[in-house]
């Protein structure tokens, strides 16, 4: 494999937030004082709001994989709404059927996964298009940002060259026209020396800066939604914050909504106006995100809300929900999560609760129980060890 060569980049003035890496940060010179430096001051309310259309209705899809040890259940049944410029969170543990129900979305299960169910763009089903018309929405009106960018970076082409590919797949115009948007959208993602760095390689990059490089990626052809798959999971903290500010910020500027998905709670807040809660490949709870915060109606919910470490300190402790999710392929008969919940009875080892509208408008639940979580002051005491209720 040929080495790319080194792109030299001139020495610059350094801003303090332009280095969303602080092992990049330190190298220059620069260095962090401290976490509190660094302001993610963009958040929701800033930002427009979503309107009343609906541009993407997922209805009742189910994904399989024949495999020899029998087929995997990996979404069964996802149903969920994205209005214009909504950010609509998927939350759940890994293995619930966040990623499979979204590459649905984008097309790019492998040819083995059997799909049902209706996907549609803006009333039209993406799963009856021609192929042609498929094209012609994935990677333009739908763009996708995922998890680690080295695995959708093309280690061999300049950022600059990939950016461009990507808006030359989708319309004919000259490739200096198509460079000039690659550097206007480095600028965008606030990546500094935007036309230097269109000559650099994706290892000259730090992680937090690839990972702009792919929101720029996702945004350069304008897109309706972006699809965000644990963006920020590989990045630290600080730099977390600094990418999901960014994300916000980009989303505002084209006009675009996202379905953000992350095992992790915390990201969701501040950052999705609904969630949608997943287990064993399906809905269990969806609603606004500040109910479903505050009085959540799914055991398993409280369960999440229970493991995230409160910002407060105090002695918090992290309670991560005992067990394991169930096995796709043999899944237990009744609610799925019947065999790590509190409040188990015996309805729930025989009967899997339908997602049903809770004690508030909007917000769906499927339990059999929610009414004891809503009649509980604090619904994560169900998660609580002994020691931790008495004291
Ligand atoms: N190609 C495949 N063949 C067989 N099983 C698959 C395939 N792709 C995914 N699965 C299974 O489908 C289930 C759902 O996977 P998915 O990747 O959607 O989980 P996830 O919620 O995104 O988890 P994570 O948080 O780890 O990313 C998992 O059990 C996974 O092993
Ligand atoms: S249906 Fe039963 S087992 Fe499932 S989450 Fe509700 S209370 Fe728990
Ligand atoms: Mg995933």
């Amino acid at each position: 494999m040929t080495t790319p060569p080194n792109v030299p980049i001139e020495p610059h003035a350094v801003d303090p937030h332009v280095f969303d890496d602080p092992a990049a940060a330190a190298a220059s010179g620069q260095i962090l004082d401290s976490a509190e430096e660094v302001h993610v001051g963009l958040t929701l309310d800033a930002v427009r709001p979503p309107s009343h259309e609906e541009i993407l209705r997922v209805e009742n899809l189910t994904v399989e994989f024949p495999t020899e040890d029998g087929v995997v259940h990996a979404v069964r049944g996802v149903s969920y709404g994205l209005r214009e410029r909504e950010v609509l969170g998927i939350v759940g543990e890994s293995g619930s059927g966040k990623s499979v129900s979204s590459l649905a979305v984008m097309g790019l299960l492998p040819k083995s996964a059997r799909i049902k169910g209706r996907i549609l763009f803006r009333g039209d089903d993406m799963l009856k298009m021609s192929p042609r018309k498929q094209r012609g929405l994935r990677g333009r009106k739908i763009a996708m940002i995922f998890q680690d960018p080295m695995t959708a970076l093309n280690p061999v082409h300049t950022i600059g060259d990939q950016l461009a590919e990507a808006v030359l797949a989708h319309e004919l115009m000259p490739r200096k026209t198509a460079l000039a948007r690659a550097r206007e959208m480095l600028d965008l993602v606030g990546i500094p020396q935007a036309e230097a760095r269109l000559r650099s390689y994706p290892h000259e990059f730090s992680g937090g800066m690839r990972q702009r490089a792919m929101i720029a990626m996702a945004v350069i052809n304008n897109p309706d939604i972006i699809i965000a798959d644990e963006p920020t999971t590989a990045l630290d903290v600080t730099v977390q914050a600094q990418i999901l500010e960014k994300l916000l910020e980009v989303k505002d500027a084209v006009n675009a909504a996202i379905v953000l998905i992350t095992h992790d709670l915390g990201v969701i807040a501040g950052m999705a106006h609904r969630v949608l809660v997943m287990y064993a490949g399906r809905p269990v709870e969806l609603g606004d995100t500040d109910p479903v915060f505050e009085e959540p109606r799914m055991p398993y919910t409280a369960g999440l809300l229970g493991s995230i470490p409160s910002l407060e300190g105090g002695g918090s402790r992290l309670r991560p929900i005992k067990g394991t999710p169930p096995s796709l392929i043999n899944l237990p008969t009744g609610c799925p999560f019947s065999p790590r919940c509190p409040l188990a009875t015996d309805i729930c080892r025989t009967e899997e609760p339908q997602l049903a509208e809770t004690d508030s408008g909007g917000h769906f639940a499927a339990c059999h129980h929610w009414d004891k979580l809503a009649a509980a002051e604090d619904p994560t005491v169900f998660f609580r060890t002994e020691s931790e209720t008495v004291a």
